[in-house]
């Protein structure tokens, strides 16, 4: 089969294709796609460049030439001996969370939990751009704040970077959930994010949000430090003071910090920088938050793409050959929505 790989980490001139690999192996558990699109997520461009080398190395090590992606839609092939809800020819989306079955390639390997029927209603390219961006903010909520989605009607919440493939989906989501949402963005994304449902849609190069806003429940927060200095006391200005407020932040200090300082150091200066911040912004709960698979996460988001209550906002599609200028055109940071790959060479 063919696949775009990395041989090692670097820039966006690392990717080769590779027309002479195996099929990936079958376990019985899993399911073979042909992968007929996929997507890129800032995650992709953090491992390619050797983000969570200090924990993941030796693992790593043993699938380079390393295929990335999470994100698929495509046919089912073949399924393992224990699969019994797929059979060969079904169209199926989801997103993988194995780093040896990534969905830059002709086919790929996905446990069963991570698979369900794609909407019929959605082309390949346009599912292929929701099931991480989604899920992600299905983890944050449900997984890591501890919420269900009926404790979010009729709050208030501020989405910090609403414009890209996570900001995007998750505005729709939580004004399903019944919520006021306001979010930031540039002033060509302003538009955009009315049509999706935002309330108050604040350019962050014209106003400080925390002028503008003020009582907030909950702040999602997709920047974190690395964009905005001091983000999290900036967020958790415009929430209410209590404890049922929720900061979540998608941008997990753990990893960085294991990387720069290695394992023996990095885990209790990570652990220590946690509580402190926790202890900081009492009584609003501060949560980090990091993407998990949710079987019924995924059958959530089959049934409100089915309904046309998630659409999928795509920024543009490449193809598999040009992952390098995908990879450059996430890396710019101001996307507006997803950057879809077509897997078909
Ligand atoms: N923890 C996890 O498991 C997890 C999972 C998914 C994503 N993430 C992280 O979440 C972040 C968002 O992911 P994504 O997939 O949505 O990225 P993306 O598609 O690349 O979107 C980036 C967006 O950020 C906006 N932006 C840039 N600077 C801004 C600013 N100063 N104020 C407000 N908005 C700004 C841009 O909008 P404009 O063009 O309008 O500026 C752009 O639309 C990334 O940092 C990613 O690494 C974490």
């Amino acid at each position: 089969m063919y696949a775009v790989v990395i041989k090692d980490y670097g820039d966006e001139s690392s990717f080769e294709i590779d027309e002479t690999l195996p099929l990936p192996e079958l376990k019985s558990n899993q399911v073979l796609v042909k992968i007929t699109a996929s997507s890129v997520n800032p995650i992709d461009l953090m491992k390619r460049q050797g983000y969570g080398r200090s924990i993941f190395e030796k693992q790593r090590r043993k699938i380079f030439p390393w295929i990335l992606g999470s994100d698929f839609s495509g046919h089912v092939i073949n399924v393992g001996q224990k699969v019994t809800r797929f059979k060969e020819g079904d169209e199926v989306w989801g997103c993988t969370s194995k780093a040896s079955s990534g969905t830059y390639a002709e086919y790929a390997a996905i446990d069963q939990e991570e698979v369900s029927i794609k909407p019929k209603n959605l082309t390949f390219e346009e599912a292929a751009s929701l099931p991480y961006v989604f899920l992600t903010t299905w983890s944050a909520i449900i997984r890591w704040a501890g919420l269900r989605p009926q404790d979010l009607n009729g709050q208030k919440i501020f989405i910090q970077g609403g414009a890209g493939g996570v900001g995007t989906a998750a505005i729709q989501l939580f004004k399903y959930w019944g919520c006021e949402v306001s979010a930031t963005c540039s002033a060509k994304n302003v538009n955009l994010l009315q049509s999706l449902g935002a309330t108050k849609v604040i350019n962050y190069h014209n106003e400080a949000f925390q002028d503008i806003l003020e009582d907030q429940d909950l702040v999602y927060d997709l920047l974190g430090d690395s964009v905005l200095e001091d983000s999290i006391v900036a967020c958790c200005e415009v929430l209410k003071n209590n404890s049922s407020s929720h900061y979540i932040s998608l941008t997990h200090p753990l990893i960085n910090t294991l990387d720069d300082k290695g394992l023996l150091f990095g885990a209790p200066h990570a652990f220590f920088l946690r509580q402190k911040i926790k202890s900081a912004h009492r009584p609003i709960n501060v949560h980090w938050s990091i993407y998990r698979p949710s079987l019924s996460g995924l059958q959530e988001l089959t049934h409100l793409s089915e309904e046309e209550i998630i659409k999928p906002i795509i920024d543009s599609i490449y193809p598999l050959s040009d992952i390098s200028q995908a990879h450059k055109k996430v890396a710019t940071g101001h996307g507006s929505g997803k950057v879809v790959i077509n897997n078909i060479l």
